[in-house]
């Protein structure tokens, strides 16, 4: 197993081999390896975010048990958080409705988002960033901030504001510094943001995109040319991509613009033979220590998480 340890630059990943003693002792970010496993033995479920019959068995999968137990594995996979605590002080933000899908080429998400004042959203905004994007629900990126709270700064873009409310509650309430929550549309606001976050970009992430799958639709998808290029230029040297999707199509999309960066990223595997990917040159296992809840779905379904880990070698020409 690979999980990305919290570190100060970059991210260094780990190979657990053996047993989970073993590479405990040689990260101390595996500690939460162990805790996973045993996470992943308990096949209960959640999320608000999958509807049944839609296109192409994407979210057709559930069975009507496992949508039925689908919240209370995210409750037992995130039970750290404790985030059931806060729903009595906010009842609307508990179980919230929200729109299965929004269309991020409507005019209403054509303007990129006003900049924040970094140090009034992170107590240190010099810190390396992670921006998830798409955070969903933003459970995800609260557990990484939360389990590696002092070197590294983590912002979740949403373009449904309903979860960003919620995400942003959450954080309050848990009283994390080094974590923000934006309504935004990626595809617009990724760039102005990064390029004026003071510290260096380490990773991006875009875990479980919507698929978005007509091919009429493709063009809404979050990962285009442009988006591909703002992280390959504002990505610091070392810095890391992280893309990943239960929809193989979409993993091939995604996969393709960043395979076709090879001037500027590496996949991982060239460079750390501690990533293992399978023969098709996808990686094996899920390197952060936590599944998202998308992930946590589809492998309730019995579905497979096709990912690619990219790093920044070369500045753009
Ligand atoms: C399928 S969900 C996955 C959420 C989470 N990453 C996970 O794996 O559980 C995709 C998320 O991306 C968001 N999203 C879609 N297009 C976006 C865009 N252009 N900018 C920001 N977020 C977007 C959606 O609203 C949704 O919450």
């Amino acid at each position: 197993m690979l999980v990305f340890g919290c570190t100060g630059g970059g991210w260094c990943a780990t190979h657990a081999l053996g047993s989970a003693a073993s590479a405990m002792a040689s990260s101390p970010f595996l500690r939460i390896a162990p805790t996973l496993h045993l996470r992943r033995c308990c096949r209960k479920f959640w999320c608000e975010e999958p509807k049944e019959g839609t296109t192409n068995g994407w979210t057709r999968r559930r069975s009507t048990s496992a949508a039925q137990r689908s919240p209370d594995v995210v409750e037992v996979e995130y039970a750290d958080l404790n985030l059931k605590n806060f729903y009595g002080a906010a009842p609307n933000l508990g179980h919230i409705r929200i729109r299965q899908h929004v269309n991020p080429l409507s005019s209403s998400f054509a303007t990129p988002v006003e900049i924040p004042v970094w140090k009034e959203v992170f107590r240190d905004p010099s810190l390396p960033l992670m921006v998830d994007i798409g955070s969903g629900s933003g459970r995800f990126l609260i557990w990484l901030a939360k389990n590696c709270p002092e070197r590294r700064n983590y912002l979740g873009l949403e373009i449904r504001q309903k979860l960003v409310e919620r995400s942003q509650f959450w954080v309050e309430e848990l009283g994390l510094a080094n974590i923000h929550f934006m309504f935004a549309n990626a595809t617009v606001s990724f760039e102005p943001l990064v390029s004026t976050y003071p510290g260096p970009l380490m990773l991006v992430s875009i875990l479980c995109p919507d698929p978005h799958f007509k091919k009429r639709h493709h063009k809404r998808r979050v990962v285009q040319a442009s988006l591909v290029d703002s992280i390959s230029k504002r990505l610091s040297i070392g810095g890391q991509v992280f893309v990943q999707s239960d929809v193989l199509e979409l993993a091939f999309d995604m996969r393709n613009q960043f395979d076709a960066c090879l001037d500027v990223f590496e996949h991982v595997d060239t460079i750390d033979n501690n990533f293992l990917c399978d023969t098709q040159g996808w990686v094996l296992h899920n390197p952060m220590g936590i599944r998202t809840e998308r992930e946590i779905h589809a492998e309730l379904e019995g579905a497979r998480i096709y990912r690619r880990i990219y790093q920044k070698q070369k500045h753009c020409i």
